[in-house]
């Protein structure tokens, strides 16, 4: 017999993905922090660019300590189970997300997370094509390995490519298939969906970039 769910169980029940547009957005606000990360190349990855930082939460949303330093996703193909060490985020970065714009990144993704976030991880990324096609996620079709997943788009500058995708299996069909556009967040159950990104290519001579903050999240259960 189904579960018939009762409107409070629905309420409760955590969102599996949502689109949002980042009230307000203003590009020009996140220039110096674009500048930051282009000086820090992934040590991993070429043509990628990559700052990470991240924090314990307590159940009311305050930091009560650093995630460690190291970044190690086990069932990640290109490195799996490899310890990680990135760049820090740029000075002033995770007080820019918690208050630099209208509503605060970390807001936004706190309600998809129905306020239960437990370790938030926070990666800010370039990658950078120079009139080759450049794999934007190495590890293709793939789940982070954690809870919950938002992937916000700072800038698309002389690209194309790029499209997000979700799926319900690896290597599935799409159900999900968008070019996020500058001020979009994708948020998505990590548990549930498999996510990829497909490649970028330059459209003129000039380099080109697209530039995404992704934020990952452990829940309380
Ligand atoms: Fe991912």
């Amino acid at each position: 017999m189904a579960h018939i769910v009762s409107v409070q169980e629905a309420q409760l029940a955590l969102p599996q993905l949502a689109l949002q547009r980042v009230p307000d957005f203003d590009k020009k606000k996140w220039a110096k922090y674009i500048e930051d990360i282009k000086k820090k190349p992934d040590p991993y990855t070429p043509g990628r660019y990559r700052g990470r930082g991240g924090f314990v939460l307590a159940l009311d949303g305050s930091p009560i300590g650093m995630l460690n330093e190291t970044f190690v996703q086990k069932e990640n193909e290109a490195y799996p189970n490899i310890s990680r060490k990135f760049a820090p985020l740029p000075d002033g970065f995770v007080v820019f997300l918690s208050s630099g714009n209208v509503i605060s990144i970390f807001q936004i993704f706190q309600e998809f997370c129905r306020s239960r976030i437990r370790e938030l991880d926070i990666h800010l990324i370039g990658i950078c094509s120079n009139n080759t096609e450049v794999k934007v996620v190495p590890e293709n079709s793939h789940q982070d390995g954690t809870d919950r997943v938002g992937i916000l788009v700072i800038d698309r500058l002389n690209i194309e490519g790029g499209e997000t995708q979700v799926a319900r299996s690896k290597g599935g069909k799409p159900f999900f298939s968008e070019i996020l556009e500058p001020g979009e967040m994708l948020m998505f159950d990590d548990r549930k969906y498999w996510h990829y990104v497909t490649p970028i290519k330059s459209i003129s001579p000039e380099p080109g970039w697209r530039f995404v903050v992704v934020l990952t999240a452990k829940l309380y259960s």
